[in-house]
């Protein structure tokens, strides 16, 4: 081996080394892989062509100008991910504590143009101490070009956080304006102020577990999608999930074939729904039933457990299920639901994936603290999500269909390609109950008059058929076909086009 090729395998194994043997046991005590294990874990074997391996910091203050670690803190490149292409970095937290730098930031901005360019997903694992405090306003700027790039990549190509570590201070802006976010247990947390700041200025103790660990932000929050139990499980998954997903808006998701017919019966969906109206039955239970070999990715099902969010796969193809939960308050849409399903069906909408919708709602949650909360604006973003998406709408209502929920859940005004309901749905104002104590106000001494009053409504408005009278409901189906009829439907709609008017942007409800 001649000199130059020593040298070469010097400084790359200096630069495999990180923060040094000391600092990587330290990582594997804490239950943490390294950053180049992690990139090991979620690429293709022997797939990562790492890039920037030697770049270095530029600070020479606080003593900096003497510590030069190859790689500055960040892994950075591009494999493959079950054969199909990805960006990535990695944060390594042996060196400098992950923290970011000028230099770290421009190899993560470097990553994202390329994969702009290409059409790819970025993926980041993030593992830091934030801005590189000797670096100052230099570590704050590299902070902003990474911002601006996820906002431009948003809506193009998917990106997806996955927090290792530490994410704290501005830093957490940007996990959270990528489109999912996943996080370790006891091992990742994510706040914008830490709880020694907490403390000083609120007086508030809190540990940083309690403040911004993962049960936090997926039961509590809603920042985060999903928690794993540790750093494999986590990546494993996240190889799981990229399988879902187009690499970018150019392109529709891949197709897995399934060996599940489309034309499957499944005649225990006949017996889901109780016949009495007031008692609830598990969403998740048709989902299941209906979709390609039962198997649902569902996202924040710790959070907003009144609406269900998840992929799926129908006839091989990727759609997103969007599912009121009689399960949990009724169904009853209220604001965090509202918010937790517009956003996830927008990433439909940018990235080709169709929305099914299931439908059983009693309305929007009343109360003081829905209206103090501002839930006009935040049930107005689902209407907004649901009513400018272009991709495939399928909707069925499975029982309740009532009030503005009956129009916000991806009704046929909304531009719904395909709606269908069960035989036993109600599409009404309302209940039965409320809607005559208001038209029969008169009546309220006369229980006998009232509930006469309250069966004729029954009758009249406690089925599918008057809104299929008026074509808002497609077809009245059998619950056990409701996958035969989905899957028929998608296959018309496989090359749907619908376009909305040319703006600049729409101003959705923030
Ligand atoms: C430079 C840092 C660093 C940072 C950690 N290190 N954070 N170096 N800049 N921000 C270094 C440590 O000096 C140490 O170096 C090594 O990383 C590991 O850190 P430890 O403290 O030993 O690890 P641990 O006990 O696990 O604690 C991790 C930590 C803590 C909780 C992250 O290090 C910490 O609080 N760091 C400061 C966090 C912070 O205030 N960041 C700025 C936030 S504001 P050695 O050589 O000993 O291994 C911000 C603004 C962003 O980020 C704004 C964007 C717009």
């Amino acid at each position: 081996m001649d000199d130059i090729q020593k040298l070469l395998e010097a400084k790359r194994a200096a630069a495999r080394l990180g923060g040094g043997q000391r600092r990587i046991d330290a990582q594997h005590k804490k239950g943490k892989l390294t950053a180049r294990e992690r990139l090991e874990l979620l690429f293709d074997q022997n797939s990562f062509e790492e890039w920037d391996m030697f770049v270095q910091h530029r600070c020479v203050d606080f003593g900096m100008d003497e510590q030069h670690i190859p790689g500055d803190g960040v892994v950075t490149g591009y494999g493959t991910i079950n054969g199909r292409l990805a960006f990535a970095y990695s944060q390594d937290f042996t060196v400098f504590g992950g923290a970011l730098s000028e230099a770290h930031a421009e190899k993560i901005c470097k990553v994202m143009d390329q994969a702009m360019k290409v059409g790819a997903p970025v993926i980041g694992l993030n593992d830091s101490g934030g801005a590189r405090i000797q670096e100052g306003v230099a570590s704050l700027g590299g902070y902003a070009e990474v911002f601006q790039r996820n906002v431009l990549a948003s809506g193009v190509i998917p990106q997806i956080s996955l927090i290792m570590g530490p994410s704290a201070g501005g830093a957490v802006y940007s996990p959270a304006m990528t489109d999912f976010i996943f996080m370790v247990k006891d091992s990742s947390y994510m706040f914008v102020t830490g709880p020694e700041v907490v403390k000083t200025v609120t007086h508030e103790e809190v540990t940083a577990e309690e403040l911004g660990g993962a049960s936090t932000h997926t039961s509590r929050s809603g920042v985060a999608d999903l928690a794993f139990e540790n750093d494999v499980e986590a990546l494993l998954m996240l190889r799981r999930f990229f399988n879902y997903l187009p690499l970018s808006n150019r392109e529709k998701p891949p197709i897995r074939p399934s060996g599940d017919p489309a034309g499957r019966v499944d005649e225990s969906l006949d017996t889901l729904v109780p016949s009495n109206p007031n008692q609830p039955y598990d969403i998740k239970e048709l989902i299941t039933k209906m979709v390609d070999d039962g198997d649902f990715f569902e996202l924040q099902p710790e959070y907003a457990k009144n609406i269900v969010i998840g992929f799926a796969r129908m006839e091989g193809a990727t759609v997103g299920i969007v599912a009121n939960q009689p399960l949990v308050l009724a169904g009853c849409l209220d604001i965090k639901s509202s918010i937790k399903a517009a956003r996830f069906v927008r990433f439909c909408d940018a990235f080709h994936i169709p929305v099914v919708t299931l439908v059983d709602v009693p309305g929007f949650m009343p109360g003081t603290s829905q209206e103090y909360g501002g839930i006009i604006k935040h049930g107005a973003k689902l209407l907004y999500a649901y009513a400018e998406a272009t991709v495939p709408k399928i909707t069925v209502i499975t029982r309740k269909a009532y009030g503005g929920a009956y129009d916000v859940m991806a009704s046929k005004h909304l531009r719904g390609d395909v709606n269908f309901a069960w035989p036993n749905a109600e599409i009404a104002v309302m209940g039965a109950k409320g809607a005559v104590e208001i038209i029969f106000r008169e009546d309220k001494g006369d229980p006998e008059k009232l509930a006469a009053s309250e069966a004729e409504y029954k009758r009249r408005f406690a089925n599918p058929f008057v809104a299929a009278e008026r074509g808002y409901i497609d077809d009245v189906i059998q619950p056990h076909e409701t996958r035969q009829r989905i899957c028929r439907s998608l296959k018309m709609l496989k090359d749907k086009k619908l376009e909305n008017p040319w703006r600049k942007h729409g101003n959705i409800p923030l």
